[in-house]
């Protein structure tokens, strides 16, 4: 479970990060892509970024649920995790993606990244990578 309190310093450095960087969908990509380069490729037929956008919006609409009601997050991770399987993303890059997320809104975030907020989005990206590892 994650704490309420660490719910409400992710939900605020979520806020933040788009207040101070605004869409952070090219942030995340290039940075995912720079980690792993064979990544990009994969989106190739994403030639306006619809897919991208999209994705990265169901992430951040799960990562919400997940902290908070969690009435489908599980659901959706389990789903996709498998969905993955067919673009031949293994469950461990796939869990990834929710790190390269937690690094963007850091650097969005600036100087109010907290050493609580970086413990409250170290929780939570434990827990994820557990689910995954464990249910999807
Ligand atoms: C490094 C990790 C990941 C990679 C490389 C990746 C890659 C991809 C690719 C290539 C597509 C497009 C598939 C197609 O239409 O042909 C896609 C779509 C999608 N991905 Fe991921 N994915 C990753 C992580 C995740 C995670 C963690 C989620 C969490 C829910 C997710 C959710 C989705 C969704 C919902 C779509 C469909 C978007 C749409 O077409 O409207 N992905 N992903």
């Amino acid at each position: 479970m994650i704490e309420a309190k660490d719910a409400a310093l992710i939900t605020q450095s979520l806020e933040i990060a788009s207040e101070r960087g605004g869409d952070l969908t090219d942030a995340v990509y290039a940075r995912l892509f720079q980690d792993r380069p064979e990544f990009e490729a994969l989106f190739v037929m994403d030639t306006d970024g619809a897919v991208r956008g999209e994705m990265l919006s169901r992430v951040f609409d799960a990562i919400l649920d997940f902290i908070g009601e969690r009435a489908y997050a599980h659901n959706l991770i389990h789903a996709e995790a498998s969905n993955h399987d067919g673009y031949n993303v293994p469950r461990k890059d796939f869990a990834l993606f929710f790190r390269t997320v937690a690094q963007t809104v850091r650097d969005a975030s600036g100087g109010t990244w907290s050493t609580q907020t970086d413990d409250a989005w170290s929780r939570l990206l434990e827990e994820i990578d557990l689910f995954i590892i464990a249910n999807a």
